[in-house]
């Protein structure tokens, strides 16, 4: 089971949406699916509630529930599991990096969300440093500087590395959650639902399970 957390240091920076928006990916690329929702807002609780499909699985935490709850969902079959923490937790934000495979930072390319990164660098240094990726969200499709430069320079201003994947501003972000749903539900062939489906295969390629300690013994038994 590979566990993505989706992390910052500041509210309204597009985790929930990147969250809910991957999970649906994982699910029509046809992985089970969880999502854990860390955040007391539960916004992504509440999008399930919103949702007629079943899938994927979202439940609504408390943090100190994190690993009993990865281990049932582990247990129940899931594949991968996506967890949203809230916008100033630093607790959930460890917790979610401290047993994550991959960690994602969703950021706007604003120096109000870009100033709030090197205190997530510490936070994920603290879980112990899992591989990590800021995710460029909201990117407005004519911005003066490509994505590509945005990149780069946000690359080398706060050492972490950027994913090559962007989301764009677009209507269908802030639109399909209304009816709990993903832009893929909404415009399957919308440029939207094309930049998800391009986040999914670089998460899906980038996040190896690490071998989780009640593992080993089973490992070693059967190469005895
Ligand atoms: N790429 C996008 N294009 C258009 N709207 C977006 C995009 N990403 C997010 N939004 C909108 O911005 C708002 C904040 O997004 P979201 O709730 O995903 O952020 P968040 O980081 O989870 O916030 P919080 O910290 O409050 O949990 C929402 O209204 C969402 O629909
Ligand atoms: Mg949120």
């Amino acid at each position: 089971m590979r566990v993505i957390a989706i992390i910052g240091q500041k509210g309204g920076t597009g985790k929930t949406t990147t969250a809910l928006g991957l999970a649906v990916s994982a699910e029509r690329a046809g992985f089970r699916t969880a999502v854990l929702d860390l955040d007391p807002q539960t916004n992504a609780a509440n999008w399930k509630d919103r949702r007629e499909a079943e899938e994927p699985a979202v439940e609504s935490i408390q943090p100190g529930r994190l690993r009993q709850t990865l281990k049932s969902a582990e247990g129940a079959g899931a594949e991968i599991v996506f967890i949203d923490t809230p916008g100033k937790s630093d607790t959930a934000a460890v917790e979610a990096a401290r047993v994550a495979d991959l960690v994602l930072i969703p950021v706007r390319p604003q120096i109000f969300d870009l100033e709030t990164l090197s205190a997530v660098r510490d936070a994920v240094r603290l879980a112990g440093s899992p591989p990590t990726y800021v995710v460029l969200n909201g990117i407005h499709p004519s911005a003066t500087r490509s994505p590509a430069e945005q990149r780069e320079m946000i690359g080398n201003a706060f050492g972490l590395p950027v994913s090559p994947v962007h989301l764009s501003h677009r209507a269908a972000f802030a639109e399909a959650p209304a009816s709990g749903q993903s832009p893929q539900e909404v415009e399957p062939h919308g440029k939207a639902a094309a930049e998800l489906e391009a986040l999914f295969a670089f998460v899906d390629k980038t996040a190896t399970a690490k071998a989780r300690p009640e593992a080993v013994p089973i490992l070693q038994e059967a190469r005895r």
